[in-house]
């Protein structure tokens, strides 16, 4: 028989589980007349009663036992947007083994445990869609594995947390301080009261994760992704950036290099003339280079309420599309190859090195001769300040191995002559 609505079993009503709710109310009918039929949000699975009511749930629709939705034939689709890893995984193992396809915005969880996920879902013969898993709002996920499909992905490029895109952009167009402008991303509702995922990078470490297990086909966790956060970026840094024509930006880098992968996220000096040197504030970039489309660059907002609901709903509706016509799981995982992950000491890239030195002849010979000897060849020096014989010396190096400069920093920081090693800060392109 002919289904009449597809039903939702919604778990979760918080910021985006609320969104959801108000964008399939909203749009309901231009939903139902594309995808063919009504799609109705069957049960809410919230804590917190008046949050659901908040956002429009008649209480009627509020349960607390998610039993309740796994157990209901006539419920297709399951949406988690509890967040979290531990209760998350077990409802959305238990939707999956209930014949259910699942909608999920949870990186956290899929750059844990998704290949476990996502061999429930084929067991199972489901759909695990997260379009809103990267990016919020901005369609990179579906994009990635379908519409660039005919390509062999080289990089992939992000700017995937909004809080410390904000902070750079901020500090770089006021000259605030990291701690300023971490107080008013805070006061914004950008950063959590903790705000350790974002600005240690672990957040967009996750989000590369999933990009890069898509980009490359092979499994990429966040254990895998070097991590460092943007806790030492400075004005001064900024300033130099700016001099060097560069902007600054928490980068997720992905890169396949002849099968060998390298994943990192790290503050980056990238080139003001880069697409991704303009996106500034909470917005999100993803710029990608494949072998036969060439750059492409994916952009929008990576977060909030109706942002991210869109993306949700967007594969709500795939999920609903594939069951009517008989093609569940169609978008299973692509993870078919075992490429090797790089360590980080094995990249290559080029390095801003901020220090301070004692400012007498023979110190920059001494200093660049330590860096010849480790094999790290010097593009460009600058001396700008000198405060009571201390001055401030930045070295821009050619492309170099991570391991070669990271041996000469060691030296160089044990030099007499050097009074510390200020930053040190990695450039692409
Ligand atoms: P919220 O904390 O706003 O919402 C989660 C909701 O789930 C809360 O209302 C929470 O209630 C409820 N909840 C938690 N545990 C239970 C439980 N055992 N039973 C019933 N309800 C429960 O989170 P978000 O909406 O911001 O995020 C949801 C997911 O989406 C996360 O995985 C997040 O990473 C992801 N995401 C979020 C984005 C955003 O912009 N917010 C962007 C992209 C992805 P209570 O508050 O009472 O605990
Ligand atoms: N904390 C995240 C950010 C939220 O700032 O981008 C979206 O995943």
């Amino acid at each position: 028989m002919q289904k009449k609505v597809i039903n939702i079993g919604l778990m979760g009503c918080g910021t985006v589980g609320g969104g959801v709710w108000k964008v399939l109310d909203t749009n309901r009918d231009i939903i139902r007349k594309r995808v063919g039929i009504e799609i109705s949000i069957k049960k809410v699975l919230e804590k917190d009663v008046d949050k659901a009511k908040a956002a429009g749930v008649p209480v009627k629709k509020i349960i607390s036992k998610p039993e309740i939705i796994f157990d209901d034939p006539d419920i297709d689709v399951v949406v988690e947007v509890i967040g979290g890893t531990t209760l998350a995984a077990e409802l959305i193992k238990k939707a999956l083994m209930a014949g259910k396809s699942v909608v999920t915005a949870n990186k956290d969880l899929l750059a844990q445990d998704g290949q476990e996920l996502f061999q429930i879902a084929e067991q199972n013969k489901v759909d695990l869609l997260f379009e809103a898993s990267v990016g919020g709002g901005i369609p990179i996920i579906r994009p990635l594995k379908e519409c660039l499909a005919a390509n062999r992905v080289e990089t992939v490029y992000g700017i995937v947390n909004g809080t410390t895109n904000y902070m750079l952009t901020k500090m770089s167009d006021e000259g605030s301080s990291y701690s300023d402008v971490l107080a008013e991303a805070k006061q914004k509702g950008y950063a959590e009261a903790d705000p350790t995922s974002d600005v240690e990078g672990y957040d967009a470490a996750r989000k590369l994760a999933i990009l890069a297990s898509i980009a490359f086909n092979t499994r990429v966790s966040f254990k895998d992704v070097f991590v460092e956060g943007i806790t030492k970026v400075t004005a001064r840094d900024i300033m130099y950036a700016r001099e060097l024509n560069c902007a600054v930006k928490l980068l997720a880098i992905g890169k396949d290099i002849d099968g060998k992968i390298e994943v990192r996220v790290h503050p980056t000096f990238i080139p003001q003339n880069h697409p991704l040197a303009s996106v500034n504030d909470v917005f999100n970039g993803v710029f990608i280079h494949g072998d036969a489309v060439g750059d492409v660059m994916f952009y929008g907002r990576g977060a909030g309420e109706l942002p991210t609901a869109s993306a949700v709903v967007g594969d709500v509706i795939d999920c609903a599309r594939n069951i009517l016509k008989g093609a569940r799981g169609r978008l299973s995982c692509t993870c078919y190859d075992h490429k090797l992950i790089k360590d980080i000491g094995e990249t290559r890239t080029k390095y801003y090195v901020r220090m301070k030195v004692l400012d007498r002849p023979s110190v920059l010979a001494a200093i660049a001769s330590v860096f010849g000897n480790q094999e790290v060849s010097l593009a460009s020096v600058i001396q700008k300040r000198n405060i009571e014989n201390i001055a401030e010396i930045v070295w821009v190096t050619h492309d170099v191995l991570e391991n070669n400069i990271q041996d000469a920093l060691k030296i160089i920081g044990g030099l007499s002559i050097v009074e510390e090693i200020s930053n040190v800060i990695r450039v692409e392109g």
